[in-house]
């Protein structure tokens, strides 16, 4: 059986790289709901659905282990998916979302100082974030910037006004005293060099393929049935749900390589 790897878009193609890299004898199947990207300004109802259908369709590719990449989804979507959908549909298999295992990491550099979050609109009024912070540190602070705004200025690759917003996000961030930033959107991989070089110095900023292949390695280990269950060829797939010109592009930057993204609606 394969990992499934589940996000809006092609962001997630960045998280799958880091997982291959780290994992590379797995079975993976990649899956972007390009048609109704972007998550982060849907209600909670319509993001719940679509990751239910997505995470249905990896499911059906014979995937054991889904990963949900995208923040969104997971901030939204998760806790339905694993209490309700899984025993429901599929009791055998598992979903796992990214937001406890980036606070785990976070929470065990063990950093004084306020936790900045730069996620989507989305992801930020799900207050994931906090409520999964307050469940792991009691004496750590979280300040969130809701920032969905760069979502289609990284797609479109400009440039300008990327670096107009990330100049306003850094100084936020350094107004609250911020010590640690989270990029919690599959996108922000993008711009994680030029927060660096704007945020005071001191100021440590975490991209989610730092984290997430560690947190999965772990994972396997403490589950060795579910180890067992997994195919070993190194065989990848992507699916996505719209095919638009400039996706090609996009996904041979993010992903590092020339791939064949195979079009299906769950
Ligand atoms: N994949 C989303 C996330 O990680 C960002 C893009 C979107 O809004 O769909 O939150």
């Amino acid at each position: 059986m394969k990992i499934g790897v589940f996000d809006s878009g092609l962001g997630g193609l960045v998280i799958l790289r880091a997982l291959i890299r780290m994992l590379p004898q797995y079975d993976y199947v990649y899956f972007g709901d390009t048609l109704h990207m972007p998550y982060g300004e849907k209600s909670p109802s319509a993001i719940t659905k679509y990751t239910q259908e997505s995470v249905g369709f990896l499911f059906r590719q014979n995937c054991a282990l889904v990963i949900i990449a995208c923040n969104t989804a997971s901030a939204t979507a998760l806790k339905h998916l694993q209490q309700q959908y899984l025993p429901k549909n599929y009791p055998d298999r598992r979903i796992l979302g990214v937001v406890v295992p980036t606070l785990e990491a976070v929470v065990s550099q063990q950093k004084k100082g306020v936790i900045g979050i730069l996620a989507t609109n989305a992801t930020v009024r799900s207050k994931a974030y906090p409520r999964e912070l307050r469940k792991l540190s009691l004496k750590d602070s979280i300040i969130q910037i809701a920032a969905s705004e760069l979502v289609p200025i990284i797609e479109s690759n400009n440039r300008p006004a990327m670096n107009q917003l990330i100049r306003n996000y850094a100084r936020k961030f350094r107004d609250f005293k911020t010590k640690t930033v989270v990029l919690a959107c599959t996108h922000f991989p993008v711009i994680v060099k030029s927060l660096k070089r704007q945020i005071a110095s001191g100021t440590t900023v975490l991209s989610q393929e730092e984290i997430i292949p560690k947190k999965l390695a772990e994972y396997i280990r403490r589950h060795p049935e579910l180890e067992a269950q997994l195919s070993r060829k190194g065989r990848k797939e992507f699916f996505i749900t719209k095919r638009m010109p400039r996706y090609k592009k996009i996904a041979k930057s993010w992903f590092g390589g020339t791939i064949s993204l195979k079009t299906a609606r769950p």
